[in-house]
């Protein structure tokens, strides 16, 4: 493992925008813990066996391990390596228990055999080694190579706790969440430990936040590893044994759940089974965000906006970075900059932009300030273990810190936001939550937490931190904006963040490096659990030039948060700071995401409801191939739309791989056949695109923000296929909760061709009403001349053929069933 190492620096007075930008604060990593050859406690024979409802205790007479059917697919375990278990909480885990259907034990001379409907865990007898395999392929998925392990820490009490597996030839590993270098895992190690990694470059670990999440592949299968431990952890594949994947940490409870596959989708949806998926978000979250460090004062926010407007490029929210403040104290405004916030976000609102604002862990250490001064009457900052204060500088000068996993301390600062939210700010960003403090990196370990009542030093509560504090935001808008959807964006975070923010992936470099870095990262929050991520367009610290902005435009589109970002030392960088050939095409791609904005959104249903990350790898699509195990720079959003963002500076064309099935080219509609490789055309203009075949994919006109327009006609691209392809539309309010209450409408069209017909049947679930009355279709890919087009058995009096040669028509909403039939 590389030990980072940062520039230490001592904020000692009120910072300056102009030399944090000058020198830009140097944030730091917490130096990797040496890790000290103790000695290792493992786990001896089994002694007795004991069950309790859907518990399963095994002991070597003082060590205890409980096997836990949490339901047919999820076995969880936890170790006491004395036999007394620590309190079964979880910030990560809201219920254990799930649809616990049939099991039961069975033993013979060697092992116990617990058994659910699809998958058998086994205890071995001789040598406590725990494996989880198949009951349908008899597959062993998972297995100890050694019993679970401990060692004792003498200066804080507790264990470092081990677990040890057996690393298959051909085995891959993905996941883990916050990391930046290959998708595949396999061959490394890391650690989680949320960390302010200012300008991180390819590898560098620990990032900002922990999920301590991991897939394997092996044999076709999939399976997953969720170990649930806020310490300092660690995880090695295959690095240090290529026989051997291990994770550890530096405390609290060896605790893992065991999820069953075998599809690495089946993983992902499980996982959020246990951890939550992330809420519907207001459909204005998913159009285009301009951010800056920092747009002030007003006058520079409305130039920003105007520009938008003027030039026709579709933007909803523009962002206020800590200059909105005065003196960087959170939840107050600089009057100098801002005399007449309300004013201005209400001008902002009227032409279509939301505004969102930081707001930051530090409060500063000031006793004419109302935040210090109520949280230091009520106790509410943290505290070292001799109870005085725990004092950092941040951008505010000296700072102390809410402990945010106390329940009171969360209600309190979520409702800090009242006066925010009646001014009409829409949304917001926590920042430098790991937590992040000057020159130490971050808290010392001996500060105390309140953990829920369950206590802890910073060791256990640190990689818990920025979530606490962003459901604490999360929490205090839900009651705040009452049936409005809250909008909050956080850096740090720990396994379950996604019911609370969504996230983005910190200070990253204007460099090519980091467009592929952003590329991969975003697909693998994705599949670890944090599906509403994105990059800041164009790189925070460093010049992009026009083309490198372009490029990430256009990667930006398909991420599901889009917003360009830039620190305060750098050049302006909105979509037209770089002029003509970029300013037309960064339009063109933004506008493309407010067309595809009706996908987009049931796409994020579809995650909300039932657990589907939003971005897939190709490995997810294909896991039998074990080429695309490696094949990490291409993905699809939903499974309807393949995207294969353009990498490298001065290319014309890149290959990509398509995967079985057909793919339309998007821009062409030209027709290939998947399970094959491609080279494509890719000018600065273009980015490969590929429809799957089949696909019902929605479109809207261009709006210059979510809303702007109302639908009166749905334009439904249909794209034909010889097989059968389903396909969804989501719609409702787009900023309440009262699709809680079923008004929303699930629209469910099955596409099946043959070589005279096409069929579409339509299912609607939801009470909601569409804006729009008719639809509009566009067929692609028709491989027949069109005789007659019927609808519910009705003839279509009106067809024609477009310049693109698809076939044009309308009709009713309401249809149940469609069929063009050949001539
Ligand atoms: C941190 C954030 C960055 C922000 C800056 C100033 O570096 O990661 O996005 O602009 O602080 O608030």
């Amino acid at each position: 493992m590389e030990e980072q190492t940062g520039n230490d620096r001592e904020m000692s007075s009120e910072a300056t925008q102009e030399n944090l930008a000058e020198e830009i604060v140097q944030h730091l990593n917490n130096p990797v813990t040496d890790i000290k050859p103790i000695e290792k406690q493992y786990l001896g024979n089994i002694r007795s066996v004991r069950k309790e409802g859907n518990r399963f205790y095994f002991s070597d007479g003082d060590a205890k391990v409980e096997v836990r059917i949490v339901s047919d697919e999820i076995i969880r375990v936890r170790l006491a390596p004395h036999g007394v278990f620590l309190d079964d909480f979880s910030y990560a885990v809201p219920e254990v228990d799930q649809k616990v259907t049939v099991f039961r034990m069975s033993e013979d001379r060697e092992r116990y055999a617990i058994a659910t409907n699809t998958v058998t865990c086994f205890v071995s007898k001789e040598n406590f080694h725990i494996s989880f395999a198949d009951n349908v392929t008899s597959q062993v998925m998972s297995e100890d190579a050694s019993p679970m392990h401990w060692e004792e820490n003498a200066e804080f009490g507790g264990y470092y706790v081990f677990a040890t597996k057996k690393c298959n030839a051909e085995e891959n590993f993905f996941g883990l969440g916050d990391k930046s270098g290959n998708f595949n895992l396999r061959g490394r190690r890391f650690q989680n430990w949320n960390t302010d990694a200012y300008s991180y470059g390819w590898d560098r670990d620990p990032l900002y936040r922990t999920v301590p999440f991991y897939i394997g592949i092996h044999g076709a299968a999939a399976y997953g590893i969720f170990f649930d431990n806020t310490f300092r952890s660690y995880f090695d594949f295959g690095k240090e044994d290529e026989s051997k994947t291990s994770f550890w940490a530096d405390g609290g409870e060896l605790q893992y759940y065991y999820i069953h596959g075998p599809h690495m989708m089946d993983v992902v949806k499980r996982y959020h089974s246990l951890t939550g998926t992330h809420q519907l978000p207001p459909r204005w979250a998913l159009g285009y965000h301009q951010c800056r460090w920092s747009y002030y004062p007003e006058t520079k926010v409305r130039d920003i906006a105007r520009n938008f407007r003027e030039r026709r490029i579709p933007c909803d929210a523009i962002y206020l970075d800590i200059d909105y403040m005065d003196g960087y104290r959170c939840f107050t405004w600089n009057k100098k900059y801002f005399p007449d916030p309300k004013k201005m976000i209400k001008e902002l609102s009227d032409q279509g932009f939301k505004t969102v604002v930081m707001i930051d862990p530090g409060i500063k250490v000031d006793d004419n300030y109302w935040v210090f001064k109520e949280g230091k009457e009520k106790r509410y900052f943290c505290r070292r273990s001799d109870d005085y204060y725990m004092e950092g500088h941040v951008w505010p000068g000296r700072c102390q810190f809410p402990d945010f996993t106390n329940p009171k301390v969360r209600t309190w600062f979520g409702g800090l936001y009242k006066e925010l939210v009646e001014m009409g700010v829409a949304g917001f960003w926590n920042d430098m939550n790991e937590p992040a403090v000057f020159g130490s990196g971050t808290f010392p370990n001996d500060v105390r937490h309140n953990y829920e009542g369950y206590r802890g030093s910073h060791r256990k509560a640190h990689n818990v931190y920025g979530m606490q504090m962003v459901r604490s935001t999360y929490d205090g808008l839900r009651k705040l904006q009452r049936n409005k959807r809250p909008f909050t964006i956080t850096r740090a975070g720990y396994s379950g963040v996604q019911r609370y923010a969504c996230v983005w992936t910190g200070d990253n470099v204007a460099s090519w490096e980091h467009l592929k870095i952003g590329n991969i990262q975003c697909q693998r929050l994705s599949v670890s659990g944090i599906p509403f991520a994105g990059t800041d367009i164009g790189g925070f610290s460093g010049e992009p030039d026009g083309e490198l902005f372009t490029r990430w435009i256009q990667m930006g589109v398909f991420s599901p948060f889009m917003r360009a970002h830039s620190a305060g030392d750098t050049r302006e960088r909105e979509p037209w700071s770089f002029g003509e050939p970029f300013e037309s095409i960064n339009r063109k791609f933004i506008e493309l995401r407010y067309r595809l904005m009706p996908y987009l959104y049931s796409v994020f249903w579809e995650h909300h409801r039932y657990g589907f990350p939003i971005l897939r790898p190709l490995v997810m699509l294909e896991q039998e191939n074990i080429s695309n195990h490696y094949r990490q720079d291409e993905f699809t959003f939903g499974d309807k739309i393949l995207v294969c963002p353009v990498l490298e500076q001065g290319a014309t064309a890149r290959q990509v791989y398509l995967p079985k099935g057909q793919w339309y080219n998007f821009w062409t509609n030209e027709l290939l056949q998947g399970g094959a490789e491609y080279n494509i055309e890719a000018r600065l203009e273009d980015m490969p695109l590929f429809a799957r075949a089949g696909s019902v994919i929605p479109e809207y006109p261009v709006m210059q923000y979510v809303g702007e327009k109302n639908v009166d006609e749905l334009l439904l691209n249909v794209y034909y296929a010889d097989y059968e392809v389903n396909s969804f539309l989501y719609e409702d309010h787009g900023d309440t909760f009262a699709f809680e209450q079923d008004i929303y409408l699930e629209k469910k069209y099955n596409v099946r061709g043959d070589d005279r017909n096409l069929y579409i049947e339509q299912a609607v679930e939801g009470l909601y009403t569409s804006m729009y009355e008719l639809y509009d279709l566009r067929v692609i890919g028709l491989p027949f001349t069109i005789g007659k087009i019927l609808v519910d058995d009705r003839e279509v009096p009106e067809f024609s053929m477009d310049e693109k040669n698809c076939l044009r028509f309308k009709t009713n909403r309401n249809f149940s069933r469609l069929q063009i039939i050949a001539s």
